[in-house]
């Protein structure tokens, strides 16, 4: 079984009070992170303090970096400085950056290029939206993406990549995919990964389901053969609820042994 990860993007949301008070919450009830791993992602301002209180279970990543290591580009946030903070973990290529900030595959592959170098931990999203999947085009894009994102990255680099299909139909609208549909497309992730690296990268990679989690629905998604975790929203913003879906691994692992 690989190690389920279960990741807030909190997008921008939060004021520091906010996310001070959130982790003094959930930080006593994550789970051991030998057995899964737990990601914030807090807007960059918040990096610095969360860094320092999240405890020992609970990791940090940055919602963007950009793909020079230095340079005058106003407003960026540079690889090297997120891993000064010791950020261990980076969203790359998330749907809204893609659709208000006009990031493109390019940008995607160049940023996960920024994060290897830096010793950060992307993750990578793809999905499609509704009119693709109305056409049938799911898996074109799917495809387009993937490849593109992951063009010149070497199988070892692939290892510590983590991969989120996060269908943009079912962001923040309440509107999950179901389990089959969401393991489908995992599922083809993963068949394009082993067209591209092999068998064992395959199996290793992680794939999580990002789309409106919640702990109501959050058991079934992840019991799938291919889907290793979830990116959550909206519901990450609570503490109970974010507590309910880290710990919701931990049920299938008993179930495991
Ligand atoms: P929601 O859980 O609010 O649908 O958002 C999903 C998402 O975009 C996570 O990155």
């Amino acid at each position: 079984m690989r190690k389920p990860i279960i990741a807030a993007n909190w997008k921008m949301f939060k004021t520091r009070d906010e996310a001070l008070f959130f982790v003094l919450k959930v930080s006593e009830d994550m789970p051991d992170n030998e057995l899964v791993d737990t990601v914030i992602f807090p807007q960059a301002p918040m990096l610095r303090c969360l860094i320092t209180r999240q405890g020992e279970e609970l990791k940090i990543g940055a919602q963007n970096l950009y793909y020079e290591d230095e340079g005058a580009y106003t407003g960026e946030i540079s690889g090297p400085l997120l891993k000064s903070y010791n950020v261990d973990y980076v969203l790359i290529g998330h749907s809204e950056r893609r659709q208000h900030f006009s990031e493109t595959d390019e940008d995607v592959n160049k940023k996960i290029k920024a994060a290897i170098r830096n010793d950060l931990l992307p993750i990578v999203c793809v999905g499609e939206n509704l009119s693709d999947r109305e056409k049938g085009n799911t898996n074109k894009l799917l495809e387009k993406q993937v490849k593109k994102a992951f063009k010149d990255i070497s199988a070892i680099d692939m290892k510590n990549i983590v991969i989120a299909y996060e269908p943009i139909w079912a962001i923040g609208t309440g509107k999950t995919a179901t389990a089959k549909q969401a393991d489908e497309a995992c599922g083809f992730i993963r068949d394009i990964i082993k067209n591209l690296y092999g068998d064992v990268v395959a199996g290793d990679i992680r794939i999580q389901y990002g789309g409106s989690v919640k702990p109501e629905n959050i058991d079934e998604l992840i019991a799938q053969e291919n889907i290793d975790g979830a990116l959550i929203g909206g519901a990450s913003l609570d503490p109970e609820k974010f507590i309910k879906m880290a710990n919701a691994p931990l049920k299938l692992i008993n179930k495991n042994i």
